[in-house]
Parts: structure tokens; C-alpha cells; sequence
């Protein structure tokens, strides 16, 4: 083994986030994420104002995370970006940055696909999840269940057929008045609330699909309903509601993946994500573990929503592969795994 230095700049740029890292040998040096507070007063993401913040954030951002890693643009080995799925605009940002970095210093380059790059993002913290090994992937636009047979060799053995995990999340929260995005007030609130003061239907597709459009629809009519009696139902409630709510994501969710994990006879288990930062959800599936003998990893929390470093830990794997991208490589708002 050589004792070569393999330093990695890493870009993530997929959706709100402008985020940097710089990855040593696999260990993370430093990792910056500059949310944009833009679109916070729009209810949700506009794309047109995120590819703008990409743009004014990429320079300051990639400036501090080389600063803060003591690592000169002249110590680089590659630069690895997040080539799809996500906004096109915002994508190509980063893409255009990364290329144009790596060009400029004749570094290679490494092409990331975001959904890999949750998953991997296990192999930041030790200990490592050990193969074959389990991951339920629960981000704003996906809900899957990988199955991972070494780093870079992944198969999607389910997903959601409509909406994903953090949209319910998002969704809920904005029927009840609570500002984006949805998903982190929503378990604020859970945490004082009963969540089997009120029950929604748990979808029930077959194999290990997901489906959350029903959950989002049945809160719509439940709310509708509730407030035809009582136009405060919301405000008294809240905390309920939202634990409530919680509860049935989480269920429908864990559900899937200890059947799944039972009939692929996986030993490790991770979930990975935006939802995974979810206090419910985290302890709900250190419970289903234990109770199954099975190791449970969760990633810190830095590490479970969008951010650099999970870009740059793929990008070292792929580095250590030789599977590096070509100059002419172009981002995609959507992409399949290889
Ligand atoms: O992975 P991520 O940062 O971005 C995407 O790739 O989509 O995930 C964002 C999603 C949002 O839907 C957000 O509401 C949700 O993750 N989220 C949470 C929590 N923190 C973030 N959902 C539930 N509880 C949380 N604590
Ligand atoms: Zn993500």
C-alpha cells in the first residue's frame, strides 16, 4: 500500500445546500454547508434562487473548507462533485466549479451520484457497517432501501412509488402553518406529543415499495374535518398531531426495512438522509435492532442531510477504483445508479 496523501475536494450542490469538504485518506478535514435562508419565506426551494446562492456561496465556501483543512489547492489529488440527481441549475453550479477547479490545477475528476454518496456516508465514522449491508436511504426527494455488497457495488431493492419520506414531513408541516422546511419542527413538536393520540393509514405496497401519498391526504381530510368543530383544533393540538403523524412515517418505513432485512439475512443495518436526523426515527430503528441482535448505525448529524463530505468519501472510493470522470461529463436532474 502506497503512503501517497489522497486529499479529495469534494462539492455538493444538488438542491439548497452549497456545501465543501476536503477528505484526507478518507478522513473528513473539514466539511462546510452554507444553507441558503432564501427560499425559507417561499414555503419550499426556488430553483432559479438556488442556482443564484450557489453561485455568490461556491468561491467563500470552497475557500474556508480548504482554510479549515490546512490543505493548499497545490496538496489536491481530485475534485469530486455531485453529478445528479437534483435541481439542473443548482447541479450545474457545482459541476461547472468542480470541472473548471480540476481543469485549471490537472487534477482528475470524480462524478458522484448523490443517493450514493447518503449511503456511503456510513463509511465517514468509524466503525463501518460491514457487508452486505442494509441502508434505508429517506432524503426530501427519495425513499429506498439498498442493498450495498462492497462500497460501490449498491442495488436499489425498493422505493417510494409517489411521494418520499421528507415530503410527508414538508407536507404536513405546511398544512399545519409550521415554516420549511417541515421535517425538523415536525419532530421539535412530536417530541411532547402522543403519537397514538390519532391514527393514519400505513400504506401497503408490495415487495419493499413505499407509498406516502396516502398518509399526506388523510391529514389533509383529517385537519379539514376536525376544523369544522373546533377552528383552534390545530393550535391545541399541535404537538399531537405532529407525533402522530411521525409515528405512522415511521412505521410505514421500519416496517419495510426489518422485513426486507429479514429475508436478505443482512447483519448491519444503516439509515441514511435528511429524515434520518429525525430523533423518532433514529431511536425507533435502534429499538428494531436490538431487538433483532442486528447492528444499527446512524450517522452523526452533520452527516445524514446534504453535505460534502459523503460526496467526498464516494469520490475516494471511486478514486481507490480508478473510476474517475471524463472532462466532458454533464450533470442530470435525474440518474440511475451507474
Ligand atoms: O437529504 P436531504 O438533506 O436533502 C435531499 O437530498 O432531499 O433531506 C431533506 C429532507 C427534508 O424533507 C427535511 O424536512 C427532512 O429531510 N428532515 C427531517 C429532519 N431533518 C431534515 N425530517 C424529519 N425530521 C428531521 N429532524
Ligand atoms: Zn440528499
Amino acid at each position: 500500500m502506497s503512503d501517497k496523501q489522497i486529499n479529495i475536494l469534494a462539492i455538493e450542490s444538488s438542491c439548497d445546500d452549497t456545501s465543501a469538504a476536503v477528505i484526507s485518506n478518507g478522513k473528513v478535514l473539514s466539511n462546510l454547508v452554507a444553507t441558503q435562508k432564501v427560499h425559507e419565506q417561499y414555503g419550499g426551494v426556488v430553483p432559479e434562487m438556488a442556482s443564484r446562492a450557489h453561485m455568490q456561496k461556491i468561491v467563500p465556501v470552497v475557500d474556508v473548507a480548504l482554510k479549515e483543512a490546512g490543505i493548499s489547492k497545490n496538496e489536491l489529488t481530485a475534485v469530486a462533485f455531485t453529478q445528479s440527481p437534483g435541481l439542473i441549475g443548482s447541479l450545474l453550479v457545482g459541476a461547472c466549479f468542480a470541472k473548471a477547479y480540476a481543469q485549471s490545477l490537472n487534477l482528475p475528476l470524480l462524478s458522484v451520484h448523490h443517493m450514493q454518496a447518503h449511503v456511503l456516508a456510513h463509511f465517514i465514522d468509524k466503525p463501518h457497517p460491514e457487508f452486505p449491508f442494509l441502508c434505508l436511504t429517506v432524503s426530501g426527494g427519495h425513499t429506498q432501501i439498498v442493498l450495498c455488497r462492497s462500497h460501490l457495488d449498491m442495488e436499489v431493492i425498493g422505493e417510494t412509488q409517489d411521494d418520499a419520506a421528507g415530503e410527508a414531513f414538508d407536507k404536513t408541516a405546511k398544512m399545519l402553518g409550521l415554516p420549511y422546511p417541515g421535517g425538523p419542527m415536525v419532530d421539535k413538536m412530536a417530541q411532547t406529543g402522543n403519537p397514538l393520540k390519532y391514527s393514519f393509514p400505513i400504506s401497503d405496497i408490495k415487495g419493499y415499495g413505499f407509498s406516502f401519498s396516502g398518509v399526506k391526504t388523510a391529514v389533509l381530510y383529517f385537519l379539514q374535518e376536525q376544523k369544522k368543530n373546533n377552528a383552534a383544533f390545530v393550535e391545541e393540538n399541535i404537538n399531537d398531531i405532529c407525533a402522530s403523524v411521525q409515528h405512522t412515517i415511521i412505521q410505514t418505513l421500519l416496517q419495510k426495512f426489518e422485513h426486507a432485512a429479514q429475508e436478505y439475512g443482512v447483519q448491519h443495518l444503516g439509515i441514511a438522509g435528511g429524515v434520518s436526523a429525525n430523533s423518532g426515527l433514529r431511536a425507533a430503528f435502534a429499538d428494531m435492532c436490538a431487538k433483532n441482535g442486528w447492528q444499527a448505525h446512524i450517522p452523526q448529524f452533520q452527516y445524514c442531510t446534504d453535505n460534502a463530505a459523503m460526496i467526498g468519501i464516494t469520490g475516494y472510493y471511486k478514486y481507490l477504483r480508478g473510476d474517475f470522470a471524463d472532462m466532458s461529463v454533464s450533470p442530470t436532474a435525474k440518474a440511475s445508479w451507474q
